[in-house]
C-alpha cells in the first residue's frame, strides 16, 4: 500500500477555492479554517463561522468537505463548525455592557408581535450556541415575563441584579419589579433613568446579541434607549396590510432620526394555513415585502399565523421550544440567523472602515 502524503497546505490550498457565500471571500483568505490535523488519509479542520446561527452553515460544510475529499489520496474528511463574532465595534464601556451587538425590535404600532418575534429570535439565537439577553424596554405593557414563563428575579448579588434566565436567554424586564396589574405611570426622566439601569446595573455578563424589545409606537422609550446606548441595528416589524405598514413606516423614519442602522423588516401574520393546506391572506399580502423594498433594506421572512405562537406567549414556551419543527418556528429560526449574519457582515465592513481610518 502506499502512503500518500497529505499536506496542510494541500488542505489549504483546496479550501481557498471555497468561498464565503455572504462575504464574498474564499475561507483561507478569512482566516476562518483552523486546526488542520491530518491522520493518513483521514483530515480534519474547524471552519470559524462569523456567527453560530449562520444561515449558510449547511452549505459552507459541505463545500469545504468536497474540497478537502477531492485532494488525491484523502478518503475521510471531518469539518467541525466553530464560531467567533466579531464585535460591532461599538463602544458600550460606560455602562459597562459586554454585548457585542445590540438589537432593536420595533414598530410603528401595537400588536403585531414585536414581543412575540424578540422573544423567539433570542429563543433561536440561544439555541445556535450564541450567548444572548432579551431585554424587556416596553415598561408601559411589559410581556416578556410571561411569554418566557419566567415569575421574578433571582436575589441580588452585591447590588448588583441578576437576570433571570429561561431557555438559555437572560432577561431583564420591569415586569419583574412591579406587581402584575399595577399601572405603570412614569415620568420622563424616571423612564430614562429605568432603561440605563437595566443597561447597566444588571449583570448580564458577556452577550452575543442582546435583544432589545421596543414598546409599540415612537416616543420616549424609544428616544431614551438611543441616547442610553450605542444600538448595532434595528428590526421593524409589519402586519401585511396597508394601514399597518404607514405605521411601520414611522418606524423606519425613527430608526433613521435616531442614526440607528436598519437592518430589515420581518412580516408577520402574514396568512392562515388551514387543515386541508390551503393558504388565507387574511391581513393582504405584500406589505412587509413592500416596506423593505421602500426603505432598501432585506427582507428577512414571513411568520404565519398560527395559534400554537400565541399559545406559546401566553403559557411561557416560545414556539422555538414548544414546536420547533412548525413552519412558523423554522421562519422564526430562518429570520435569526438573516439577522446574525447582517450583524456579522455589517461588523466586518465597520471594522474595515475603522482600520482604513487608522491607516490614513
Ligand atoms: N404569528 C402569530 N400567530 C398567532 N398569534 C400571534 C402571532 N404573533 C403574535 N401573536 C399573538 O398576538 C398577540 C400580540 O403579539 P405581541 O404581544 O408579540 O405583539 P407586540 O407588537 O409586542 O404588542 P405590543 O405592541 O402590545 O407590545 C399576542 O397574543 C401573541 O401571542
Ligand atoms: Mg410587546
Amino acid at each position: 500500500m502506499t502512503v500518500n502524503n497529505i499536506t496542510k497546505e494541500d488542505v489549504l490550498a483546496a479550501l481557498s477555492k471555497v468561498q464565503e457565500p455572504e462575504l464574498h471571500k474564499d475561507l483561507v483568505s478569512l482566516n476562518m479554517i483552523k486546526d488542520i490535523t491530518i491522520n493518513g488519509s483521514e483530515v480534519k479542520f474547524n471552519v470559524v463561522l462569523t456567527t453560530p446561527a449562520c444561515p449558510l452553515k449547511g452549505k459552507i460544510e459541505k463545500e469545504s468537505r468536497e474540497a478537502v475529499m477531492s485532494i488525491k489520496g484523502v478518503e475521510k474528511v471531518e469539518v467541525v463548525l466553530d464560531s467567533n463574532i466579531p464585535s460591532d465595534g461599538r463602544n458600550r464601556g460606560n455602562l459597562s455592557l459586554k454585548a457585542k451587538h445590540v438589537v432593536a425590535i420595533a414598530s410603528g404600532k401595537g400588536g403585531v408581535g414585536k414581543s412575540t418575534v424578540s422573544v423567539n429570535i433570542a429563543v433561536a439565537l440561544a439555541q445556535a450556541g450564541a450567548r444572548v439577553g432579551l431585554l424587556d424596554a416596553d415598561i408601559y405593557g411589559p410581556n416578556i415575563p410571561t411569554m418566557m414563563g419566567v415569575e421574578r428575579l433571582p436575589a441580588f448579588e452585591e447590588n448588583q441584579i441578576i437576570p433571570a434566565e429561561a431557555y438559555g436567554v437572560k432577561l431583564m424586564s420591569i415586569g419583574f419589579l412591579v406587581k402584575p396589574g399595577q399601572p405603570l405611570i412614569w415620568r420622563g426622566p424616571m423612564l430614562h433613568s429605568a432603561i440605563r439601569q437595566f443597561l447597566s446595573d444588571v449583570a448580564w455578563g458577556e452577550m452575543d446579541y442582546l435583544i432589545i424589545d421596543l414598546p409599540p409606537g415612537t416616543g420616549d422609550a424609544q428616544l431614551s434607549l438611543a441616547q442610553s446606548i450605542p444600538i448595532s441595528g434595528g428590526v421593524i416589524v409589519t402586519t401585511p396590510q396597508v394601514i399597518s405598514l404607514e405605521d411601520a413606516s414611522r418606524g423606519l423614519y425613527m430608526f433613521k432620526q435616531l442614526d440607528i442602522p436598519i437592518l430589515g423588516v420581518v412580516e408577520n401574520m402574514s396568512y392562515l394555513e388551514l387543515p386541508d393546506g390551503q393558504i388565507m391572506e387574511i391581513f393582504g399580502k405584500g406589505g412587509g415585502e413592500a416596506l423593505a423594498n421602500e426603505a432598501e433594506t432585506e427582507f428577512f421572512g414571513k411568520i404565519p399565523l398560527n395559534t400554537d405562537v400565541r399559545i406559546g406567549g401566553d403559557t411561557g414556551k416560545p414556539i422555538m421550544v414548544s414546536q420547533p419543527d412548525s413552519k412558523a418556528a423554522k421562519e422564526l429560526k430562518k429570520i435569526s440567523e438573516l439577522i446574525a449574519a447582517k450583524l456579522s457582515v455589517a461588523a466586518l465592513d465597520r471594522v474595515q472602515d475603522i482600520e482604513l481610518e487608522i491607516i490614513e
